[in-house]
């Protein structure tokens, strides 16, 4: 599997993550998946073995079993992975079990490292932005875990463009580390990281990860319009999926169709091939609820799409573009450069 370079920094990541948010244990998540210590073992060796190097969880994935599994699944492999693990969500009932102030941000982060069996962590992600705590205190606190050895490099996850570019700004006045990465959700169904998001990544050198990259399961051609919605899996009902335009979604699953059959591959493997193709994007983050699906998915890395596929795929999903961008069109079409 192919390495890339997490945004500007000397981070070598696979193109493909593994997403651990789908390791449950017990009491955990169950409508993801059933998945518990001896399957995390066993996909987490396939990943491995595949050539992928990174893996995803997050301190509030089935209440922090998806960092344990991982962490356990990963064992004595634990030097071969790139872990990114989140903070930012409730973790307990506490007045600090939440949020990005400087307390919950450490208890958090020496929770994490108990859970993962590690004195460090690869990739340490803000999982969301914080309003009500200023970012000073939080970068101070990463800053501090950072000089301390338990963080790496740091990212940020599901904040807007702004944000991002407030916060790289406070780290360079500071002097503080920067973020590598921000994770964020695109897909063909799902594509409003492209107006905002994903120029600012490139103009800063922040390496993109993505998560969502088949809208939950949507993209994989198992729910059709008019058609009974399949039972055991993630998306219980149509009104369940992840906010997208539905016409424009079922358009797209048909052009999909077309270019898997060329392919003689399943429309899951084109979906992630997509995002796999995507400026700024440096891995994507998938989910997979058993082995079957993993080793698909992982094939996706391996493929290749021509200019007219892709293409084809943009036009089909492509959302309508906002203000202020189409105004700025109108203004940019007649300077045309070599
Ligand atoms: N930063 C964040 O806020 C955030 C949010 C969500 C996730 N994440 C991370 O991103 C990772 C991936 O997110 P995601 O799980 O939403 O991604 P996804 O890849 O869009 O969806 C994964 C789901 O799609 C279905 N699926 C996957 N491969 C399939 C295949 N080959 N054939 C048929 N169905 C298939 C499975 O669900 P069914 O079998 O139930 O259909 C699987 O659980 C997570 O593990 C987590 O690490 C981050």
């Amino acid at each position: 599997m192919k390495r890339r370079f997490l945004g500007n920094s000397g981070l070598e990541v696979s193109s493909l993550c593994f997403g651990a948010m789908m390791f449950v244990g017990d009491s955990g998540w169950r409508h993801l998946s059933a998945l518990g210590p001896a399957d995390a073992k066993g996909m987490v060796n396939i990943a491995l073995d595949s050539g992928v190097n990174f893996f995803d969880t997050a301190d509030i994935y089935s209440g922090g079993a998806s960092e344990s599994l991982l962490g356990d699944a990963l064992g004595s492999r634990r030097k071969e992975a790139i872990i990114a693990t989140k903070v930012g969500f409730r973790t307990g009932e506490g007045t600090h079990d939440v949020g990005l102030s400087r307390q919950h941000v450490l208890e958090a982060c020496h929770a994490s490292l108990r859970r993962l069996h590690t004195d460090y962590i690869d990739l340490y992600l803000l999982h969301t932005y914080d309003p009500m705590v200023p970012l000073e205190e939080t970068l101070r606190a990463l800053e501090d875990l950072v000089h301390e050895g338990k963080i790496r490099y740091l990212g940020c996850s599901n904040f807007m463009a702004w944000y991002l570019m407030k916060a790289l700004a406070v780290a360079d006045s500071r002097g503080w580390s920067r973020f590598v990465a921000l994770q964020s959700l695109y897909a063909l169904t799902n594509r409003d990281i492209e107006t905002e998001i994903i120029p600012a990544c490139i103009d800063q050198g922040v390496g993109i990860m993505v998560w969502g990259p088949l809208a939950g399961g949507f993209l994989t051609g198992k729910y059709r319009k008019n058609q009974p919605w399949p039972g055991g899996t993630r998306i219980a009902s149509p009104s369940d999926h992840l906010p997208f335009d539905e016409d424009r979604a079922y358009r797209t699953l048909e052009v999909l169709d077309g270019i898997a059959c060329e392919h003689r591959a399943t429309i899951a493997q084109i979906a992630l091939r997509w995002v796999l193709d995507q400026r700024g994007v440096s891995s994507v983050v998938f989910g997979a609820r058993n082995r079957e699906q993993l080793t698909e998915n992982l094939r996706a890395a391996e493929m290749h799409l021509t200019a007219e596929e892709l293409g084809a795929l943009d036009a089909v999903s492509k959302p309508p573009r906002p203000y202020p961008l189409w105004h700025y069109d109108v203004f940019n079409k007649e300077r045309v450069h070599d």
